[in-house]
């Protein structure tokens, strides 16, 4: 469905998210010999899609065999199905990669001060307390730690935007329908983009929780489709 909606455009952004980020501790240009590895911590990420890319880039790249991802999702189906896809890459049973239930508005069970990057691709939408999830992401970074959002955002141009809101309201609830048999759905997808908060009323809410932003806070992608939104934990 995801590449029914986007025209595969979500992977092509999933790919550059992980780029930009560049996880992992390359062994040979890495000052610090103690620290192996990164602990990313992979919000709503029940289908694994963005922490496959995270271990593939940390290993491939960087050279780094110890970066390690913990997928949370509160949803124990989306866990299940990211398990199963996990048996296709070669992180299904290593201590690299874990999967917990979590809601990201609590993690309780995350230490504070103890993940390097926080990632949340596409699911802070769906959250009933953003604010409170935020303020959970800012918990449990280390200091100098990087908080990493990808979600639908606002289009920055008239025209574009009414093609795009043509496009959404009416071939994607269709689709939905068709495809997956769920319209209504579909709907509240289209609909939960459309609540969601501007990328400077976001960026807005990342600095409130205390996070450093750099430069204007986010980057659009395709003309503001979506948008990456970062912070730093004060060191
Ligand atoms: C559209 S999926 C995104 C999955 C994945 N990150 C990706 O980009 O393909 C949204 C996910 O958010 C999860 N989710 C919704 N509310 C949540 C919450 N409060 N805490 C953790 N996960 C949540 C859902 O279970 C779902 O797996």
């Amino acid at each position: 469905m995801n590449d029914l909606m986007s025209l595969g455009i979500h992977r092509l952004w999933k790919d550059h998210f992980v780029r930009n980020l560049n996880p992992g501790r390359n062994p040979l240009t890495s000052s610090s010999s103690s620290e192996k590895g990164w602990n990313i911590l992979d919000i709503a990420g029940g289908t694994g899609d963005i922490a496959f890319r995270m271990l593939d880039h940390a290993s491939t790249i960087n050279n780094d065999a110890h970066t390690k991802v913990t997928v949370a999702d509160i949803n124990p189906d989306m866990l299940a199905e990211g398990r199963k896809r996990a048996l296709e890459t070669p992180y299904a049973r290593s201590p690299r990669l874990d999967f917990i239930e979590a809601n990201a508005e609590k993690l309780d069970m995350i230490p504070d001060a103890s993940i390097d990057l926080y990632t949340v691709a596409f699911g802070i939408r769906n959250f009933t307390h953003k604010e409170a999830a935020i303020r959970e992401a800012y918990r449990v970074l280390k200091p100098g730690g990087v908080f990493a959002c990808m979600e639908f955002s606002k289009v920055n141009n008239s025209l574009f935007d009414a093609v795009y809101k043509r496009w959404s309201f009416s071939a994607i609830p269709l689709i939905g329908q068709v495809v997956a048999g769920d319209r209504d759905s579909y709907q509240y997808l289209v609909e939960s983009i459309e609540r969601f908060p501007s990328q400077t009323e976001f960026r807005d809410m990342i600095k409130d929780a205390g996070f450093l932003v750099p430069g204007q806070g986010w980057e659009d992608l395709t003309g503001g489709i979506a948008a990456i939104h970062k912070g730093v934990k004060p060191a």
